[in-house]
């Protein structure tokens, strides 16, 4: 299992219709791809953690290096992992506030592989990115669900992986 997460910025203008559809169809490929993850949103940036198997990881990712929709991506980390750390979520994405987001693109990755070693802090960015869902979300039974976003008034939606693959 293996999990990548990078930085982007947003194409100017990126329409919050075409960010869901961008979601969506996103999320769809990840449930037959086995991939699951997390995209953070500020309005401009974005922040996104995957995780699966290491040919499908590398199927998702080449798509999302190929999107017009940004640029100036930016890899904070990548490598083995041995648990997901988002099985339920095919893609979950969430508002972010700029300085939130900012703070994570800062922080130690470096740890998302190393946390496989015995030693391994205890506290580390991929924990306070999974923090920010918090335990109310992550037990939303429905397939779909929207979120009122507290930057922009935007519409998040997040895709449940309700078929989660054994991997
Ligand atoms: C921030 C961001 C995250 C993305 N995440 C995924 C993803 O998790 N899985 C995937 O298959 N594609 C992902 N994509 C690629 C989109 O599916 C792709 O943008 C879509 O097919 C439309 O292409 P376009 O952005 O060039 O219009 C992502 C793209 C962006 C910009």
């Amino acid at each position: 299992m293996n999990a990548i997460v990078y930085a982007s910025q947003a194409v100017t203008g990126l329409e919050p219709a075409r960010l869901q559809a961008l979601v969506r169809s996103s999320s769809e490929f990840n449930v037959r791809m086995g991939v699951t993850g997390m995209l953070l949103h500020d309005g401009q940036r974005f922040l996104q953690y995957i995780e699966g198997p290491e040919r499908e990881l590398r199927q998702v990712y080449a798509r999302i290096c190929a999107s017009s929709s940004h640029h100036e991506m930016m890899e904070l980390a990548r490598g083995q992992i041995d648990v997901r750390r988002f099985p339920d979520w095919a893609l979950y994405l969430a508002p972010a506030t700029p300085p939130v987001l900012r703070e994570l693109v800062l922080s130690d990755w470096s740890a998302l592989v190393r946390s496989r070693h015995v030693g391994a802090r205890a506290g580390t960015a991929i924990d306070r990115l999974i923090g920010l869902i918090g335990n109310e979300a992550m037990a939303l039974p429905v397939e779909r669900i929207s979120l009122k976003s507290p930057c922009h008034g935007r519409v998040a939606f997040c895709s449940r992986l309700l078929d989660s693959p054994n991997v």
